[in-house]
């Protein structure tokens, strides 16, 4: 049975979110592109909600001012352990003009000219976190020995939180994406205890840094300072601490580790790899293309009716523009369920698209190319440890990854 011949009942008779299959994205979002590709779901905690499939259609969702992030409205779709209450709202979930006044607070500390500037540093982690590494006992998991760490310091360097503090950080992150596992009943609590938690961590580190004399040059200091200027309150602070704290280091740990799992799944491409580093940029850009994990973050709701492929979204309903469906569209990516490192991948949504777009896009990026150029050159034998079916899947996260990656080299 091919893809396109699953029976709509089969496929959809399930609640939302289904299953990843390892790398590819949950089997009926290509039916639904070939044959119902805007349509009403219902989630697991009963609520419908509509699932946009296609490439054009995604794009359109995520630029058309009838559409709202506003996690507040009603109607916003409720996957995950709970969406945050109006308090804790972070930008991420927010409309212009409140989601403007934190991009401009924040986009100076990400800029590309920013983050180049810090490459040589993170070069420098890269290879000390591999000498580390390569010192020890294989097999090595590569998500603990090195995809988690380097995001995380990263991290400490750029907002401000405390290195040491980062064993707590990964965990609680994990337990709170992890929060809406179907197959694990105890995954929203978890969820709603690691969100305390972080939360009364980054309330702490704000009042310390409050109470801290002497300017600092990182974003909870420019946040300390909008405070005092009354632009934003402590409560924002805490909200944008913590989305940065989520968003930016699992999100890269992910596409590390499966990044690298991928290219080990596919010998040919990566000895060309190997024999070419100039290919490295192109073939992280097809590696976000083609496992697009962030699956379940981009999520809105319909502030007005939006008739779009061919149905109509009524206002109030909740929408969840599926990026990592737009990224296998074959009318967008020619043989979109391949992995291809020299095709054309401009354009993909594995960062998002309009307002929203990844903030910390450029810095992702510069680490996945230091991480997996410095690994393929460093460690020429390096391979999987296990059969690559015992490696296993995040298949419900909001982000979707391998959750170890045992290699030997
Ligand atoms: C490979 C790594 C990453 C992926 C795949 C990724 C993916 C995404 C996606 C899809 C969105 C859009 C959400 C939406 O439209 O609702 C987003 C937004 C965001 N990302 Fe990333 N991200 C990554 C790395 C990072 C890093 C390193 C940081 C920060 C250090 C970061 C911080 C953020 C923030 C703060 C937002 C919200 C932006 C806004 O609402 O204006 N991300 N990311």
């Amino acid at each position: 049975m091919t893809e396109t011949t699953i029976p709509l009942t089969a496929a959809l008779g399930q609640p939302f979110p289904w299953p990843r299959v390892s790398f590819d994205p949950p089997k009926p979002y290509a039916w639904l592109r070939a044959e119902q590709p805007v349509t009403r779901v219902t989630t697991a905690e009963g609520q419908p909600v509509w699932l946009v499939t296609r490439y054009d259609d995604v794009r359109a969702i995520l630029t058309d001012p009838r559409v709202s992030a506003d996690s507040r409205n009603p109607g916003f779709p409720r996957i995950g352990a709970r969406p945050p209450s109006d308090a804790e709202r972070p930008f991420l979930r927010m409309d212009r003009p409140e989601h403007t006044v934190f991009r401009r607070l924040l986009a100076r500390h990400f800029t590309v000219r920013r983050m180049q500037a810090l490459e040589p540093r993170i070069q420098r982690l890269v290879d000390e976190t591999i000498d580390a590494m390569i010192a020890g006992d294989r097999p090595v998991d590569l998500v603990e020995a090195l995809a988690l760490p380097v995001p995380s310091m990263v991290l400490s360097w750029i907002i401000g939180v405390r290195a040491q503090d980062r064993h707590f950080f990964n965990t609680a992150s994990q337990h709170l994406l992890n929060g809406h596992d179907v197959d694990d009943p105890a995954a929203p609590a978890r969820a709603r205890e690691a969100g305390a938690a972080l939360r009364g961590h980054l309330a702490e580190l704000a009042a310390e840094r409050d109470m801290a004399s002497g300017p600092s040059d990182d974003i909870l200091g420019a946040l300390i300072t909008a405070e005092r200027d009354g632009v934003i309150t402590r409560q924002d602070t805490v909200n944008t601490m913590l989305v940065l704290t989520v968003a930016g280091h699992d999100t890269t740990a992910a596409m590390t580790a499966t990044g690298l799992f991928t290219l080990l799944r596919n010998p040919g491409q990566l000895a060309e790899l190997r024999a070419d580093p100039g290919l490295l940029p192109n073939a992280v850009e097809e590696l976000l293309r083609y496992l697009t994990i962030s699956q379940l973050v981009v999520l809105r709701v319909a502030t007005e009716d939006i008739e779009i492929g061919g149905v109509v979204i009524p206002a109030g309903e909740g929408i969840v523009p599926l990026t990592a469906s737009a990224d296998r569209d074959r009318d967008q990516f020619a043989d979109a369920d391949r992995f291809d490192l020299h095709r054309q991948t401009q354009g993909h949504l594995a960062f998002g698209y309009g307002a929203h777009q990844c903030i910390g896009q450029a810095l992702a990026r510069i680490e996945l190319q230091v991480i997996l150029g410095t690994l393929l050159r460093r460690l020429p034998g390096l391979r999987l440890a296990v059969d690559p079916g015992e490696v296993p899947f995040r298949m419900y996260s909001q982000v979707s990854s391998v959750v170890t990656l045992p290699v030997a080299w």
